[in-house]
Protein backbone atom coordinates (compact mmCIF):
# COMPACT_ATOMS: atom_id res chain seq x y z
CA UNK A 1 0.00 0.00 0.00
CA UNK A 2 1.57 3.13 -0.99
CA UNK A 3 1.44 6.15 1.71
CA UNK A 4 0.07 9.64 1.17
CA UNK A 5 2.62 12.15 0.36
CA UNK A 6 0.60 15.23 1.13
CA UNK A 7 -3.26 15.22 1.21
CA UNK A 8 -5.63 18.61 2.54
CA UNK A 9 -9.70 18.52 3.14
CA UNK A 10 -11.16 21.76 2.81
CA UNK A 11 -8.17 23.90 3.70
CA UNK A 12 -9.12 27.45 4.28
CA UNK A 13 -6.31 29.86 5.15
CA UNK A 14 -6.69 33.39 5.81
CA UNK A 15 -3.89 35.61 7.07
CA UNK A 16 -4.51 37.83 10.18
CA UNK A 17 -4.55 41.17 8.06
CA UNK A 18 -5.14 40.18 4.71
CA UNK A 19 -8.24 37.90 2.48
CA UNK A 20 -8.30 33.94 2.61
CA UNK A 21 -5.30 33.04 0.63
CA UNK A 22 -6.37 29.47 0.45
CA UNK A 23 -10.10 28.20 0.09
CA UNK A 24 -11.59 24.79 0.69
CA UNK A 25 -8.28 23.13 -1.09
CA UNK A 26 -8.92 19.53 -1.17
CA UNK A 27 -6.48 16.64 -2.98
CA UNK A 28 -4.32 13.84 -1.95
CA UNK A 29 -0.72 12.80 -3.72
CA UNK A 30 0.62 9.59 -3.25
CA UNK A 31 4.47 8.39 -2.45
CA UNK A 32 6.97 8.52 -4.27
CA UNK A 33 6.10 11.51 -6.27
CA UNK A 34 8.01 14.64 -7.59
CA UNK A 35 5.33 17.33 -7.18
CA UNK A 36 4.73 20.30 -8.96
CA UNK A 37 2.77 22.93 -7.57
CA UNK A 38 2.03 25.77 -10.20
CA UNK A 39 0.02 28.61 -10.65
CA UNK A 40 -0.56 32.59 -11.30
CA UNK A 41 1.31 35.13 -8.72
CA UNK A 42 -0.90 35.08 -5.42
CA UNK A 43 -2.62 32.05 -5.78
CA UNK A 44 -1.27 30.50 -2.92
CA UNK A 45 1.23 27.98 -3.68
CA UNK A 46 3.59 29.70 -1.20
CA UNK A 47 1.06 29.52 1.56
CA UNK A 48 -0.09 25.72 0.85
CA UNK A 49 3.82 25.07 1.81
CA UNK A 50 3.72 27.10 5.07
CA UNK A 51 0.48 25.45 5.77
CA UNK A 52 1.80 22.09 5.35
CA UNK A 53 5.11 23.01 7.05
CA UNK A 54 3.38 23.95 10.37
CA UNK A 55 4.02 27.55 9.90
CA UNK A 56 0.85 28.91 9.31
CA UNK A 57 -2.65 27.63 11.04
CA UNK A 58 -5.29 27.06 8.84
CA UNK A 59 -8.76 28.55 9.84
CA UNK A 60 -10.44 25.58 9.10
CA UNK A 61 -10.11 22.22 7.45
CA UNK A 62 -6.59 20.12 7.59
CA UNK A 63 -3.35 19.24 5.96
CA UNK A 64 -1.37 16.14 6.04
CA UNK A 65 2.50 15.70 5.05
CA UNK A 66 3.51 11.91 5.27
CA UNK A 67 0.52 11.09 7.71
CA UNK A 68 1.49 13.75 10.44
CA UNK A 69 -1.20 16.82 11.11
CA UNK A 70 0.39 20.01 10.00
CA UNK A 71 -1.18 21.82 12.94
CA UNK A 72 -0.83 19.33 15.35
CA UNK A 73 2.79 17.19 14.61
CA UNK A 74 4.97 19.92 12.88
CA UNK A 75 7.78 19.17 15.23
CA UNK A 76 7.79 15.85 13.46
CA UNK A 77 7.60 17.49 9.85
CA UNK A 78 10.57 19.38 9.90
CA UNK A 79 12.21 16.44 10.76
CA UNK A 80 10.88 15.08 7.51
CA UNK A 81 10.83 18.08 5.05
CA UNK A 82 14.33 19.84 3.74
CA UNK A 83 12.70 23.12 2.87
CA UNK A 84 14.44 25.74 0.48
CA UNK A 85 11.86 28.79 0.87
CA UNK A 86 11.07 31.30 -1.97
CA UNK A 87 13.47 34.26 -0.90
CA UNK A 88 16.53 32.60 1.71
CA UNK A 89 16.82 34.79 5.06
CA UNK A 90 20.54 34.70 4.50
CA UNK A 91 21.43 38.18 6.03
CA UNK A 92 23.56 39.26 2.87
CA UNK A 93 25.62 41.43 4.61
CA UNK A 94 27.15 38.78 6.53
CA UNK A 95 30.24 37.46 4.82
CA UNK A 96 29.43 33.71 5.13
CA UNK A 97 31.15 31.22 3.11
CA UNK A 98 29.53 28.55 1.02
CA UNK A 99 31.01 25.91 2.69
CA UNK A 100 28.85 26.94 5.99
CA UNK A 101 25.78 27.51 4.30
CA UNK A 102 25.75 23.30 3.04
CA UNK A 103 27.50 22.32 6.47
CA UNK A 104 24.24 24.08 7.61
CA UNK A 105 21.76 21.64 6.23
CA UNK A 106 23.99 18.56 7.69
CA UNK A 107 24.04 20.67 11.03
CA UNK A 108 20.84 22.19 11.68
CA UNK A 109 18.90 18.68 12.66
CA UNK A 110 21.80 17.87 15.05
CA UNK A 111 21.94 18.76 18.84
CA UNK A 112 24.52 21.06 20.18
CA UNK A 113 27.54 21.32 19.80
CA UNK A 114 26.81 21.46 16.27
CA UNK A 115 30.52 20.36 14.74
CA UNK A 116 31.09 19.49 11.46
CA UNK A 117 32.22 16.14 11.21
CA UNK A 118 34.35 14.35 8.49
CA UNK A 119 31.01 12.30 7.09
CA UNK A 120 29.46 15.79 7.22
CA UNK A 121 32.05 17.87 5.11
CA UNK A 122 32.41 14.97 2.82
CA UNK A 123 28.34 15.19 1.98
CA UNK A 124 28.51 18.60 1.75
CA UNK A 125 31.49 18.48 -0.79
CA UNK A 126 29.06 15.79 -2.87
CA UNK A 127 26.36 17.99 -2.58
CA UNK A 128 27.86 20.95 -4.05
CA UNK A 129 29.15 18.80 -7.02
CA UNK A 130 26.11 17.64 -7.65
CA UNK A 131 25.31 21.33 -8.74
CA UNK A 132 28.76 22.08 -10.05
CA UNK A 133 29.73 24.68 -6.73
CA UNK A 134 32.03 22.67 -5.61
CA UNK A 135 35.16 25.08 -6.39
CA UNK A 136 33.20 28.09 -4.45
CA UNK A 137 33.63 25.94 -1.08
CA UNK A 138 35.41 28.77 0.58
CA UNK A 139 34.08 31.44 -1.77
CA UNK A 140 31.62 34.02 0.11
CA UNK A 141 28.10 33.56 -0.49
CA UNK A 142 26.92 36.89 -0.96
CA UNK A 143 29.72 37.43 -4.19
CA UNK A 144 28.09 34.58 -6.36
CA UNK A 145 25.26 35.20 -8.75
CA UNK A 146 21.65 34.58 -8.08
CA UNK A 147 22.00 31.30 -10.17
CA UNK A 148 25.18 30.01 -8.14
CA UNK A 149 23.25 31.41 -5.07
CA UNK A 150 20.06 28.70 -5.54
CA UNK A 151 22.37 26.26 -6.65
CA UNK A 152 24.39 25.96 -3.42
CA UNK A 153 20.83 26.36 -1.35
CA UNK A 154 19.88 22.89 -3.39
CA UNK A 155 23.43 22.24 -2.43
CA UNK A 156 22.15 22.36 1.21
CA UNK A 157 18.82 20.86 1.00
CA UNK A 158 20.58 17.48 -0.61
CA UNK A 159 22.78 17.31 2.22
CA UNK A 160 20.43 17.30 4.69
CA UNK A 161 18.50 14.29 5.65
CA UNK A 162 14.77 13.22 5.23
CA UNK A 163 12.16 12.12 3.21
CA UNK A 164 10.92 15.12 1.33
CA UNK A 165 12.63 18.43 -0.56
CA UNK A 166 10.17 21.18 -0.44
CA UNK A 167 11.47 23.80 -2.34
CA UNK A 168 9.63 27.15 -3.22
CA UNK A 169 10.62 29.15 -7.25
CA UNK A 170 14.21 27.43 -6.59
CA UNK A 171 14.73 28.24 -10.32
CA UNK A 172 13.30 32.06 -10.33
CA UNK A 173 16.05 34.70 -11.04
CA UNK A 174 18.51 31.74 -12.22
CA UNK A 175 20.16 31.86 -15.16
CA UNK A 176 19.28 29.01 -17.88
CA UNK A 177 22.29 27.37 -16.89
CA UNK A 178 21.52 27.20 -13.37
CA UNK A 179 17.59 25.70 -14.51
CA UNK A 180 18.96 23.17 -16.65
CA UNK A 181 21.43 22.21 -13.62
CA UNK A 182 18.98 22.26 -10.96
CA UNK A 183 15.93 20.98 -12.88
CA UNK A 184 17.98 17.99 -13.67
CA UNK A 185 19.40 17.32 -9.80
CA UNK A 186 16.77 17.31 -9.12
CA UNK A 187 15.32 14.82 -11.21
CA UNK A 188 18.01 12.20 -10.79
CA UNK A 189 18.06 12.75 -7.31
CA UNK A 190 14.23 12.31 -7.26
CA UNK A 191 14.68 8.60 -8.71
CA UNK A 192 18.24 7.57 -7.31
CA UNK A 193 17.43 8.31 -3.58
CA UNK A 194 13.15 7.75 -3.96
CA UNK A 195 13.33 10.66 -2.44
CA UNK A 196 10.06 13.13 -2.81
CA UNK A 197 10.06 16.05 -4.37
CA UNK A 198 7.12 19.25 -3.88
CA UNK A 199 8.36 21.92 -5.90
CA UNK A 200 6.01 25.28 -6.12
CA UNK A 201 7.24 26.83 -9.32
CA UNK A 202 5.98 29.30 -12.10
CA UNK A 203 6.65 27.52 -14.90
CA UNK A 204 6.01 23.88 -15.67
CA UNK A 205 8.28 23.32 -19.12
CA UNK A 206 11.46 23.29 -17.32
CA UNK A 207 10.77 20.25 -15.10
CA UNK A 208 7.45 18.60 -17.04
CA UNK A 209 9.59 15.58 -18.04
CA UNK A 210 10.14 14.61 -14.62
CA UNK A 211 7.04 15.34 -12.53
CA UNK A 212 4.70 12.71 -11.51
CA UNK A 213 1.80 15.10 -10.21
CA UNK A 214 1.16 18.61 -10.95
CA UNK A 215 -1.12 20.76 -8.34
CA UNK A 216 -2.75 23.51 -10.33
CA UNK A 217 -3.57 26.36 -7.93
CA UNK A 218 -5.78 29.70 -8.13
CA UNK A 219 -6.40 29.56 -4.48
CA UNK A 220 -8.31 26.68 -4.60
CA UNK A 221 -7.25 23.23 -6.40
CA UNK A 222 -8.39 24.05 -10.59
CA UNK A 223 -6.55 20.88 -11.54
CA UNK A 224 -4.28 18.24 -10.14
CA UNK A 225 -2.77 15.42 -12.49
CA UNK A 226 0.15 14.35 -14.75
CA UNK A 227 1.91 17.22 -16.50
CA UNK A 228 0.09 16.30 -20.09
CA UNK A 229 -3.72 16.32 -18.01
CA UNK A 230 -2.86 19.74 -16.43
CA UNK A 231 -1.50 21.37 -19.77
CA UNK A 232 -5.13 21.78 -21.22
CA UNK A 233 -6.37 24.35 -22.49
CA UNK A 234 -9.56 24.69 -20.66
CA UNK A 235 -7.81 24.59 -17.33
CA UNK A 236 -5.13 27.01 -17.80
CA UNK A 237 -7.30 29.35 -19.65
CA UNK A 238 -9.52 29.71 -16.34
CA UNK A 239 -6.03 29.87 -14.20
CA UNK A 240 -3.79 31.95 -16.30
CA UNK A 241 -6.71 33.69 -18.81
CA UNK A 242 -7.38 33.87 -22.02
CA UNK A 243 -3.81 34.39 -23.21
CA UNK A 244 -2.65 31.02 -22.54
CA UNK A 245 -1.70 28.39 -24.85
CA UNK A 246 -0.99 24.74 -24.81
CA UNK A 247 1.69 24.39 -27.52
CA UNK A 248 2.63 20.60 -28.76
CA UNK A 249 6.51 19.50 -29.57
CA UNK A 250 8.18 16.53 -29.93
CA UNK A 251 5.60 14.49 -28.36
CA UNK A 252 5.44 16.75 -25.13
CA UNK A 253 2.69 19.70 -24.50
CA UNK A 254 4.48 22.74 -23.57
CA UNK A 255 2.82 26.06 -21.91
CA UNK A 256 2.70 29.68 -22.69
CA UNK A 257 1.51 32.07 -20.63
CA UNK A 258 1.83 35.99 -20.11
CA UNK A 259 2.93 35.37 -16.36
CA UNK A 260 6.47 37.08 -16.06
CA UNK A 261 7.97 34.42 -14.03
CA UNK A 262 8.31 37.20 -11.25
CA UNK A 263 6.42 36.24 -7.98
CA UNK A 264 5.53 38.87 -5.69
CA UNK A 265 6.17 37.43 -1.93
CA UNK A 266 5.80 38.88 1.78
CA UNK A 267 8.12 37.78 4.36
N1 LIG B 1 2.20 37.59 5.12
C1 LIG B 1 1.08 37.86 4.44
N2 LIG B 1 0.15 38.70 4.94
C2 LIG B 1 -0.98 38.97 4.27
N3 LIG B 1 -1.28 38.45 3.06
C3 LIG B 1 -0.40 37.62 2.51
C4 LIG B 1 0.82 37.28 3.16
N4 LIG B 1 1.50 36.41 2.36
C5 LIG B 1 0.74 36.22 1.28
N5 LIG B 1 -0.40 36.94 1.34
C6 LIG B 1 -1.49 36.96 0.34
O1 LIG B 1 -1.97 35.64 0.20
C7 LIG B 1 -2.21 35.34 -1.18
C8 LIG B 1 -1.40 34.13 -1.59
O2 LIG B 1 -0.01 34.44 -1.50
P1 LIG B 1 1.14 33.40 -1.80
O3 LIG B 1 0.85 32.14 -1.09
O4 LIG B 1 2.43 34.08 -1.50
O5 LIG B 1 0.96 33.17 -3.36
P2 LIG B 1 1.98 32.58 -4.45
O6 LIG B 1 3.10 31.93 -3.71
O7 LIG B 1 1.16 31.64 -5.25
O8 LIG B 1 2.43 33.74 -5.27
C9 LIG B 1 -1.89 36.60 -1.95
O9 LIG B 1 -3.09 37.32 -2.17
C10 LIG B 1 -0.97 37.36 -1.03
O10 LIG B 1 -1.10 38.75 -1.23
MG1 LIG C 1 5.11 32.24 -3.69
Amino acid sequence: MSETLLEAHGLTVRYPEGEVALKDVTFSVETPSFMAIIGPNGSGKSTLLKTALGLLRPISGSIRLLGHDSTRESAAIRRLVRYVPQRDRIELTVPIKVKDIVLMGRLLKKRPPRIASRTDKRIAHEALQRVNMDEFWDHPFNELSGGQRQRVLVARALAAEGPVLMLDEPLAGTDAESQRLIVQVLGEYHTENDVNIIMVTHDLNPIHSYVDNVLLLRRTVIGLGKPCDVMDPALLTQVYGHSARVVEYAGHRYCVTRDTGVDRHHD
